[in-house]
């Protein structure tokens, strides 16, 4: 069962919130019948209509991109930025599960799927994503112990430990290239972590999301998800909620 409102959305017809203010101005039915309250939950087979036009109910996608650089995680208007959705040719109303920043490449999902979405980016859920990155700066041993430790950030919430791995270090170009892993994902929290270490992030690549990656993927390509794939990025999310969790750095 779900929400009238979700359902209609969810069929690409409106946005949530106008099938909201849709449903309580008395413009939607189901099987027939117009129902004007919020909560209303509609079943499989249940026939909805707005404006008597009925609506066809969506079939839920999943998709993986390699995103490219200059490209945008929201559905909002643009004035002259790419949409990572745009890039997508469905008919589904789709958004990206999180964000990545306009200038970070690499590993995307995009779906029509909420709850899906949700249970991706929750938290609790500790799904582990890597990155590879290049900074200025020679990272330190010492920056490396603070990095697995956890660091505190600006809003004075310490991450996660997360890991350290494949270190080049350039001498000449006064830079560090490696993978990093992480167990959550705050606003910005690489570029966040680095700046508390005093470095930049000069280049910053999304390599992997749970267990998937892109390396059938050139930028701005992407595929379907295989059912395999999202039943196991489920399992993970569900595994990754235990309270004893233990991140081995
Ligand atoms: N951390 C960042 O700082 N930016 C991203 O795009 C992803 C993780």
């Amino acid at each position: 069962m779900e929400r009238l409102q979700k359902v209609i959305a969810q069929a690409g017809v409106t946005s949530r919130r106008k099938a909201e203010e849709l449903i309580i101005a008395g413009r939607v039915s189901v099987n027939g019948v117009i129902v004007k309250e919020l909560g209303t939950k509609v079943k499989k087979g249940d026939q909805i209509s707005v404006d008597g036009k009925g609506i066809e109910r969506e079939n839920k996608v999943y998709f993986i991109m390699n995103k490219p650089k200059r490209c945008v995680c929201t559905n909002g208007e643009q004035e002259d930025r790419l949409k990572a959705v745009d890039l997508i040719d469905c008919p589904q109303r789709i958004f990206t599960v999180g964000r990545l920043d306009y200038d970070t490449s690499g590993v995307l999902l995009l779906t029509n799927d909420g709850e899906f979405a949700n249970m991706m980016i929750h938290p609790r859920h500790h799904i582990e994503k890597t990155y590879n990155l290049t900074i200025n700066g020679l990272l330190s041993g010492a920056d490396i112990r603070r990095i697995k430790a956890g660091i505190v950030l600006d809003d004075g919430v310490k991450t996660l430990p997360a890991k350290v791995k494949h270190i080049v270090k350039e001498t000449q170009k006064a830079q560090t290239t490696f993978d990093l892993t992480i167990y959550e994902g705050r606003n910005r929290q690489i570029k966040r972590m680095m700046e508390e270490l005093g470095y930049q992030v000069r280049r910053l690549h999304r390599k992997q999301f749970g267990f998937l990656t892109i390396s059938d993927l050139r930028q701005g390509e992407y595929r379907l998800l295989k059912p395999f794939e999202i039943k196991k990025l489920r399992a993970l999310a569900q595994e990754g909620s235990y309270e004893h969790l233990i991140i081995e750095t």
